[in-house]
């Protein structure tokens, strides 16, 4: 059985954006708890935007869901002029969007790009969670310098918080000397879990760290999450460029929109000499994007301070320089695309 006056509470600790609280104010009434756990409420949202609109109405979401008791919440929304833009009530409540990186090839730095993205739109006031799906080999507690274990609350996991971001990895749910040996589905349906069960409060963005490849991991990601866009993530080789063009193939045939391509480990600059050589060619990932028809989303340089800050667990996003920037610049893009 639910409680009105435990939904009432919750509420309450909302603060109105017009001031005071949502339940003083009045802006949540005609709060309704049900024998079976379903509650409901109406949610006026006069006076509000479209994204101020829309992140109450994620707020008020997971709060009442995480009412003991609650297994299904109804808000009724009313504005004064029936103006209130579409919300979107996506697969995952209180979370507006979700972007996973991913890449066709291994090693091309999908895991930097999603960490210093994360980072980045973390930086630009945007409230972020970061969700390692790459289930056999997590490298998100390294990145980020997480060292404690994960943490259950009733039955919603906790996310670690670290550089302004919220994480969750099965590198903080298993032994990292342990080896995780699962079959493809189970992996996937663990990655979903992590995604459902973790407590992230309302988030701007989830940004989803995919292992590489196009298999069950990410077919499960596009189907059951329905990420608002993807990033693909490619060296300007040649041949990561092909598995580049596979994973592009991937997001389309399943229906995710692909919000670009982003070149890493570009240009390297000698950090003796100061020449940069491109090693790994020149503007092949430019050059795909066009042809695949999707936007280019700038050059990550290969940089050894990357590789160092990285393995140190401080990623290059949260200091300041080019290499800050670059992210930077890459995280402006990717908001644009995902329209936060
Ligand atoms: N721009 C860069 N400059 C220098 N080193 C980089 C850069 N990008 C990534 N690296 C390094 O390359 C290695 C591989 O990067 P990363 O783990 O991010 O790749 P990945 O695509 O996620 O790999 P996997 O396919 O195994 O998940 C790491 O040691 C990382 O620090
Ligand atoms: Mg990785």
């Amino acid at each position: 059985m639910t409680d009105r006056a435990a939904i009432a509470d919750a509420l309450a600790s909302i603060a109105d954006p017009a001031g005071g609280d949502i339940v003083a104010t009045g802006r949540a009434a005609g709060i309704v708890a049900r024998d079976d756990g379903s509650a409901g409420l109406v949610l006026g949202l006069d006076g509000l935007d479209a994204a101020a609109a829309e992140r109450l109405h994620a707020a008020v979401e997971v709060a009442v869901r995480r009412v003991p008791g609650v297994t299904s919440v109804r808000i009724v929304t009313t504005a004064e002029r029936g103006a209130g833009a579409p919300l979107r009530t996506g697969p995952v409540p209180g979370v507006r969007t979700v972007v996973a990186v991913a890449s066709g090839k291994g090693g091309v730095g999908k895991s930097t790009v999603a960490v210093n993205l994360a980072v980045a739109l973390g930086r630009r006031g945007l409230a972020v969670g970061l969700l390692d799906a790459d289930i056999y080999g997590p490298s998100v507690p390294t990145l980020l310098g997480l060292t404690g274990r994960g943490q259950l609350d009733g039955k919603r996991l906790v996310p670690a918080t670290a550089f302004g971001i919220k994480a969750l990895s099965m590198g903080m749910m298993t032994d990292p000397a342990k080896a995780v040996i699962w079959r493809g589905p189970m992996a996937a349906s663990a990655m979903t879990q992590m995604i459902e069960a973790g407590d992230w409060g309302v988030l701007d963005v989830l940004v989803v760290d995919l292992p590489p490849g196009t298999g069950d991991i990410q077919l499960t990601l596009a189907q059951k999450i329905k990420p608002t866009g993807a990033v693909i993530v490619s060296t300007p080789q040649d041949l990561a460029l092909i598995d580049a063009r596979r994973g592009i193939a991937m997001f389309v045939e399943v229906g995710v929109p692909v919000i670009g391509l982003v070149e890493n480990m570009s240009s390297f600059v000698c950090p003796a000499c100061g020449v940069a050589t491109d090693i790994f060619g020149h503007g092949g990932a430019e050059t795909a994007a066009a042809d695949a028809g999707i936007a280019f989303l700038g050059r990550l340089p290969l940089d050894l301070r990357v590789r160092l800050a990285s393995d140190a667990g401080m990623p290059p996003a949260a200091g300041e320089g080019v290499i800050a920037d670059a992210f930077a610049a890459l995280a402006a893009k990717v908001a644009a695309g995902l329209r936060i």
